[in-house]
């Protein structure tokens, strides 16, 4: 049985960690399927997957294209995809139409939104559409020309007030879980400890009850900059620079294809051609 929000809550309840990365592809997600818990296809795709300097451009058409890809490849894994910049902003009924693509053409087992308080009215009418909700509060990269950069939420006692404010109404709305990313790890946990839901920590400590992580950054396969909270599981990127050079080596000196890698014709044949040609 796939993960669900159940499945979140119970592990909460529990007191088990819960683990999610992030993926955007088949071949990736199949891989990642039985390795972790939920799989969120975030709009951070914008940045590893198509080269952009931040999330603003991901469209509704982008999500669903990664989105379905991911879905299809998934048995276990509760997938979730991100609602992109301006696909819920604009009123209550664009964000419950926008969620409800994502549900009816990505295939999401949920969707995910950034903000807090002011969002409040999406999270509650998404939900009553019967489509769960991950919402996301702290440092919501969505924001980034609002905040004046990619900066660590909620240091400041206004800051930390308006996270613990922003958590408490995203659960009263009716989210089933929240994100929390960049924020201090003291407060991650008060924030953990106050709520029901399971809260998703990503720059966050490991006060909060599971972890979220870019997968091209924990596998080193994105170097444009490492975030402080990134830790690299393994270097693939070295590794594949390593193969694709040897690929070009094997191809220069003529020892890719070898037999094992080509196919076979009866020499006859061969010579009858050759014969036809002269
Ligand atoms: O877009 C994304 O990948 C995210 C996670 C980093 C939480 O929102």
């Amino acid at each position: 049985m796939k993960n669900n929000v159940s499945t979140f809550a119970k592990m909460k309840a529990n007191g088990e960690k819960i683990s999610m990365l992030t993926a955007y592809d088949y071949s990736t997600a199949k891989i990642m399927d039985n390795c972790v818990n939920g799989i969120l296809v975030g709009d951070s795709l914008g940045n590893v997957m198509l080269g952009y300097e931040d999330t603003l451009s991901v469209t509704m058409e982008d999500m669903i294209t990664f989105g379905s890809a991911v879905s299809r490849a998934c048995k276990n894994a509760m997938v979730v995809v991100d609602m992109p910049f301006m696909s819920y902003e604009v009123s209550v009924e664009q964000a419950v139409m926008n969620a409800g693509r994502l549900m009816k053409e990505a295939r999401a087992n949920a969707v995910k939104l950034e903000g807090g308080v002011e969002m409040c009215d999406r999270i509650k009418a998404i939900t009553n559409a019967d489509i769960p909700v991950m919402a996301h509060i702290g440092m919501t990269p969505q924001s980034v020309n609002a905040f004046g950069g990619f900066k660590v939420q909620g240091k400041s006692i206004d800051g930390a007030r308006k996270m613990v404010e922003d958590a408490l109404a995203v659960e009263k709305a009716g989210a089933f879980a929240v994100v929390i990313e960049c924020a201090p790890t003291e407060l991650c946990e008060y924030i953990t400890e106050k709520l029901t839901i399971p809260t998703i920590g990503i720059g966050a400590g490991n006060g909060t009850d599971g972890q979220i992580l870019v997968y091209q950054d924990m596998l080193g396969l994105f170097s444009d900059y490492v975030p402080k909270f990134v830790k690299r599981y393994e270097l693939l990127g070295d590794k594949m620079v390593d193969a694709f050079k040897q690929y070009d080596k094997e191809v220069k000196n003529g020892s890719f294809p070898d037999k094992d890698h080509s196919f076979a014709i009866d020499k006859e044949i061969i010579d009858e051609l050759r014969k036809e040609e002269k």
